[in-house]
């Protein structure tokens, strides 16, 4: 199979005609007269579940290799598109990963036990998926022919930093084991680099916003949910700085990194966040957002945390160097959330296992 270097001149230029936010379903990307094919491990997750339709309207073929532990109603009327196919497997078996890697051009890894306290129920569990599975997953992607792998890391890699701006190249502080197993995949995937194997890894700030496979066991979503369902947000501390990026904004940059051209990512890091704010301001911004919509008042109470995390990422590099911006603020996802809240698609928030990732993985008792 060639490799796939981004997309023709031709095709550039028709992305940029119909702009990023008009792109249409019949615009088939092409490699050696076919359709660019992505496996996305992980995809049926928080993330995944607006990824892959983003994907296909670009006219991608897209295979998901998941476990599925969150649900399997994640496409919606996706379900049985021609152009997407799902897979319920697990990224730690060998002949599972070697189908699922067949006539891929595109991986983007997203399968993972995905937060510290999930990975913390069952530290085995959690290091046999999100770092024993990662190298075989890897060499076969490479040996199967695939020209294009992106890593989607964390920017928990960092841990706590007195930077003023943590760019790429601050040194590693991972302070928990999901996160150091996140940074040792790191050097994994680049050793692989090659002309015909293109590597990327991307650390994400912490994601927030409305999916179909929603998560409220994150920052934002948490003190949104709060905010709405009790009319009080409780504050951890406080004064702890945690870097956001919109959903969608980070979704849009996984396909725009499918498509860009190899040379400006090869074997690179880069940094996604947009807004850096303390706990403080982010429980502000909920209840002022849950308040003008709803009108009814919310409380904040201050408690006081030994969680030291506080960290700001710089996300320069990935705006300069390729052009990848965010649109949408925190402010978005709060709002979106409340209206998702309000029209019942996240029914029984604070009850229901399936939004806290712990919760769910203890329910389970996942192997
Ligand atoms: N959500 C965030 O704020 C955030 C921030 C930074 C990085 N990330 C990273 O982005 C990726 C996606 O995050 P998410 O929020 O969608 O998480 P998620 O937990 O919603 O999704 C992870 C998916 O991986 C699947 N999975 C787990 N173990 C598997 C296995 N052994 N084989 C196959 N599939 C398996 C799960 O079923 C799930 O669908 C993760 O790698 C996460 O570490 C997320």
């Amino acid at each position: 199979m060639q490799a796939y270097a981004g997309p023709s001149s031709e095709h550039a230029q028709q992305l940029s005609e119909l702009g990023q936010s008009d792109l249409r379903r019949g615009l088939i990307l092409r490699v050696n007269g076919e359709e660019l094919r992505v496996l996305v491990t992980g995809g049926a997750g928080y993330v995944g579940a607006v990824l892959i339709p983003q994907l296909l309207a670009r006219g991608y073929r897209v295979r998901v290799l998941d476990l599925y532990l969150y649900g399997r109603e994640v496409f919606g009327e996706l379900q049985g598109d021609p152009n997407l196919e799902e897979v319920v497997g697990d990224i730690r078996d060998a002949a599972a990963v070697q189908k699922a890697v067949e006539d891929v051009d595109v991986v983007l890894h997203l399968a993972c036990i995905s937060n510290d306290p999930s990975f913390e129920l069952n530290p085995d569990l959690g290091k046999s998926i999100n770092f024993d599975a990662f190298a075989p997953l890897v060499a076969a992607s490479k040996a199967a022919g695939a020209s294009r792998f992106i890593f989607v890391s964390s920017s928990s890699v960092y841990g706590v930093s007195d930077a003023p701006h943590v760019t790429e190249e601050e040194p590693l502080n991972p302070l928990t084991d999901y996160s150091k197993y996140k940074a040792m995949c790191e050097p994994i995937l680049l050793e692989q680099q090659s002309p015909d194997f293109t590597t990327l890894v991307i650390r994400p700030a912490t994601v927030c916003g409305y999916s179909p496979r929603q998560r409220l066991d994150l920052t934002m979503n948490i003190l949104t949910t709060h905010a709405h369902e009790r009319g009080k947000i409780t504050v951890f501390g406080g004064k702890q700085l945690r870097p956001h990026i919109h959903l969608r904004d980070l979704c849009r940059f996984y396909c725009e990194l499918i498509e860009m051209d190899a040379e400006k990512i090869a074997g690179k890091i880069f940094n996604a966040g947009y807004q850096n704010n303390p706990v403080s301001e982010l429980a502000e911004i909920a209840r002022s957002v849950v308040e003008q919509k709803l009108g009814k008042p919310v409380g904040i109470e201050t408690t006081p945390t030994n969680d030291p995390r506080s960290y700001h990422i710089s996300s320069e590099k990935i705006q300069e160097e390729l052009g990848l911006c965010p649109e949408l603020k925190i402010e978005d996802a709060v709002a979106e959330l409340v209206d998702a809240l309000e029209e019942g698609k996240i029914p029984n928030a604070l009850e229901d296992d399936r939004y806290y990732n712990v919760r769910l993985m203890k329910r389970i008792s996942l192997r």
